[in-house]
């Protein structure tokens, strides 16, 4: 690219915290090589709807320390149809547009690929659920990880000062990662995940067989914490119905709770780690883009992935977007190296937690 160059940014789908930090970074590292840098509304909505902006550099830096997103964001239902593909690259024609950085999840990086015909694109993982491929963190997985740690060291004082049983549902659309990383982090005593295919009786056994461990053994434990990811189908209540019928008589004192932490999860300050990790991968976006590079992911460096860091950060792998959605796809239907190391960690967890 050369001096002058336009480059749009939007964030799209599900909000991150650390998505502010991105564009923060990218705004400051664009204009430092001379591109001009320019925001775009709401994701592929304000793309289509022509709603770009330049990009005030005092209002990032502070929203740098906050969640959400300072220029908005959409799961844009036109954007994929003939006319919002139309309307988009009408926009970027109109406003000469030379690349576009996409900070988002699997559904935006899609979006993205789309549209590499008409301009250069980049994509920077983030997505509390962690279920993007070719990155071993995306942004706003920390600060969510830390949240439901956080909600779940509450949660524990009432259960232990009740002796209660709590079910506590986390979001992560259908990818256990959350689930399973807080649950360890938090000292939980079961962990339920869609990945390791359990039917609904399997898993209402494994909660009271957590249930029965703890409370009717010599164990010591004055609570039951059990973390259940979002992606489980078997609805909280019910599970606790479930889990009410089978212990009446075994464990008549024992009650059960549940709490959904909901978008909860999603929201506050991101953590030091999320906001270098968005200022990080942002930077080696934006200096590839610059450097004449498309169709790329900047991911985190990390297990499974075999590629070799980029120039600019030891940490940044340059991916190919299109292998990015293959190796996502192959991660979420549990056919990747990484997914079967996940799902025996999944497997593995159960009898150690439950001691
Ligand atoms: O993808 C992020 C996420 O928060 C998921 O964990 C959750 O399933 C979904 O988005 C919720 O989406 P919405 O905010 O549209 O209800």
């Amino acid at each position: 690219m050369n001096v002058g160059d336009r480059v749009g940014i939007l964030t799209s789908g599900g909000d991150a915290p650390g998505m502010n930090a991105a564009l923060r970074a990218a705004a400051r590292v664009g204009a430092s090589l001379g591109l001009e840098v320019v925001g775009v509304e709401e994701g592929y909505r304000g793309l289509l709807e022509g709603r770009v902006r330049a990009l005030d550099l005092r209002l990032l830096d502070e929203a740098a320390r906050r969640g959400g997103t300072l220029l908005g964001t959409a799961r844009s239902k036109t954007f994929p149809t003939p006319d919002g593909q139309a309307r988009a690259r009408k926009t970027i024609a109109r406003e000469r547009l030379k690349g576009l950085l996409v900070i988002g999840g699997n559904g935006s990086l899609t979006g993205a690929q789309t549209l590499s015909d008409v301009v250069a694109v980049a994509g920077v993982p983030a997505s509390i659920d962690n279920d993007l491929a070719c990155t071993s963190m995306a942004i706003g997985v920390d600060t969510a990880m830390n949240t439901i740690v956080e909600a779940i060291d509450r949660i524990c004082d009432t259960a232990s000062a009740h002796k209660r049983t709590f079910i506590i549902e986390v979001m992560g659309r259908d990818c256990g990662y959350l689930a399973m990383t807080s649950a360890i982090a938090a000292g939980a005593d079961a962990v339920l995940v869609r990945e390791v295919g359990r039917d609904d009786n399997a898993i209402v056994d494994q909660v009271v067989r957590a249930m029965e461990a703890a409370y009717t053994r010599d164990s010591g434990k004055s609570r039951v914490l059990v973390v259940k990811a979002e992606g489980v189908k078997l609805d909280s209540a019910r599970l606790k119905e479930a889990v009410d019928a089978r212990i009446a008589t075994s464990l008549p004192d024992v009650d059960t709770r549940v709490t959904v932490l909901g978008h909860v999860v999603r929201g506050g300050a991101p953590s030091a780690f999320d906001r270098l990790l968005g200022a990080r991968l942002a930077n080696c976006a934006m200096r590839a883009l610059h450097a004449g590079q498309t169709n790329f992911m900047a991911g985190w460096l990390g297990p499974g992935i075999t590629r070799e860091a980029c120039s600019y950060d030891p940490y940044v792998v340059l991916t190919p977007i299109d292998e990015v959605l293959t190796e996502t796809a192959r991660l979420m239907d549990g056919e990747s190296p990484l997914a079967r190391w996940r799902k025996r960690i999944f497997e593995e967890i159960d009898s150690v937690l439950i001691r």
